[in-house]
């Protein structure tokens, strides 16, 4: 009995390393491999991603980190550079997991490479950018072996504070649930920019200014606030209507700067979710509120969580609203009550993989990415949208260049 649990069906012992691969050495890749790195028995061992630049900072990190640990410097033949970066990685029989962390328009492309070389994944949200995309994860949801483990990156649902308080709504202690409201204002996103380079090059490094790149803010960004709330009335939007516009931002790009949607779920429960990207950091705050026949829920990043009514229970750590919590945090390492998010995430995804429990999360990710493709058709095309009418519609988004150029 002892064997059977050291040892699982996958080759697995219980403090063996899982071979992590990143791909995509950004703001987020990074943070996120560090998080697995330090807080599960997962081991970077390769790198990849399109630009030298970015490959070299990986590299020098993770060796850092690696030395830290007590673990090996990453070989060079685990460096992988290029627009097919993705498939060497994807092929290397060095590579146990791959963590996507590339730009929205091409996590699908790059989970199928991952599925189809075998590797468990762990895949940043969203899980696609249109329709095509969407259709295309979910036929690869079929080919995941049960022996193979994909996460999408709906990290805040492992947040402690929020997942004790989706176990209470779920259990009913708000009674019939009226309607919900969400918020998602955060500062602008940075330019990025290196001398000499080509227009297509610096497109591709400002991917959050680009709507095909990113889905636009309410796919790329507003999404974690979204899917808690069908995570939490365990349902997706029926209909949507939105407003929303770009009154701000005058940079390059064309993503909007504020979206108002009217979500309506089943037995018409009305989810209004209002979001800003613009201005400094100052003007940052993200949560959600539920409102039922017997009480209220509040679920914020920062600031208590907590329920009221006749089943009123709040969150009793305050690290959420400890000074300086409140902070943005680009990489998603927040600091209020996503604080153990991550850890708690990376925890389980690894966990999945070493006791042979796999998850296979694409369907559940892909939708989350089509309830905000919903609010954002209806603020393009500024009519109510409903769900077969976003199936429907075939939206399709193209990169319109060709990334050969960065071989
Ligand atoms: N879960 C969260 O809280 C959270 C927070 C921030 C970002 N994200 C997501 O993480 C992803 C990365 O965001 P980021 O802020 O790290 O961006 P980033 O620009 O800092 O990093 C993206 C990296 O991908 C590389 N890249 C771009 N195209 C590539 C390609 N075709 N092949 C290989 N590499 C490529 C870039 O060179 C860059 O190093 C995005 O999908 C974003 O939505 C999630």
């Amino acid at each position: 009995m002892l064997l059977l649990k050291e040892h699982t069906a996958f080759g697995y012992q219980a403090n063996s390393a899982v071979r992590h691969g990143l791909l995509g050495c950004g703001n987020r890749g990074t943070s996120v491999a560090t998080s697995f790195s330090e807080n599960t028995t997962a081991q970077v061992v390769a790198l990849a991603d399109i630009f030298a630049d970015k490959l070299a900072a990986g590299h020098d990190h993770f060796n850092k980190l690696n030395a830290n640990l007590g673990r090996a410097a990453i070989d060079e033949k685990m460096l992988f550079r290029g627009p097919h970066a993705f498939e060497q990685l994807a092929a290397s029989p060095d590579v146990d997991m791959i963590q996507i962390s590339t730009p929205p328009f091409f996590h699908v492309q790059h989970l199928e490479a991952a599925v189809a070389g075998g590797k468990h994944v762990y895949c940043e949200k969203p899980v696609g950018i249109d329709i095509r995309q969407a259709n295309q994860a979910l036929e690869i949801a079929k080919r995941v072996k049960p022996t193979q483990s994909v996460d999408v990156g709906f990290q805040c649902r492992m947040a402690p504070p929020l997942a004790a308080i989706a176990q209470r709504i779920q259990s009913g202690a708000l009674g019939k649930i009226a309607t919900a409201s969400g918020i998602y204002n955060a500062p602008a996103s940075t330019e990025k920019s290196r001398p000499g380079e080509s227009q297509d090059e610096y497109r591709l490094r400002n991917w959050l200014w680009d709507r095909v790149l990113s889905g636009d803010i309410l796919v790329e960004q507003n999404i974690h606030i979204i899917d808690l709330c069908n995570w939490m009335l365990g349902a997706h939007p029926l209909k949507a209507t939105a407003t929303g516009g770009r009154n701000i931002l005058t940079h390059w790009g064309d993503i909007w700067d504020n979206y108002q949607v009217d979500y309506t779920y089943p037995n018409e429960v009305h989810f209004s979710f209002a979001s800003t990207q613009f201005g400094d950091e100052h003007t940052f705050d993200a949560g959600l509120r539920l409102f039922g026949g017997s009480g209220s829920a509040a679920a914020p990043y920062s600031g208590p969580v907590q329920i009221t009514g006749s089943n009123a229970w709040a969150w009793q750590d305050s690290e959420g609203t400890a000074p300086g919590s409140g902070k943005f945090a680009a990489n998603g390492a927040f600091l209020d009550n996503l604080k153990y998010a991550d850890r708690d995430k990376d925890r389980a995804f690894i966990e999945s993989i070493t006791s042979g429990q796999c998850h296979n999360q694409i369907a559940a990710g892909v939708e989350t990415a089509l309830s905000c493709m919903l609010g954002r058709m209806a603020g393009y095309q500024h009519r109510e949208v409903t769900w077969e009418d976003l199936l429907a519609h075939g939206e399709n988004y193209e990169l319109g260049f060709s990334l050969e150029q960065f071989a």
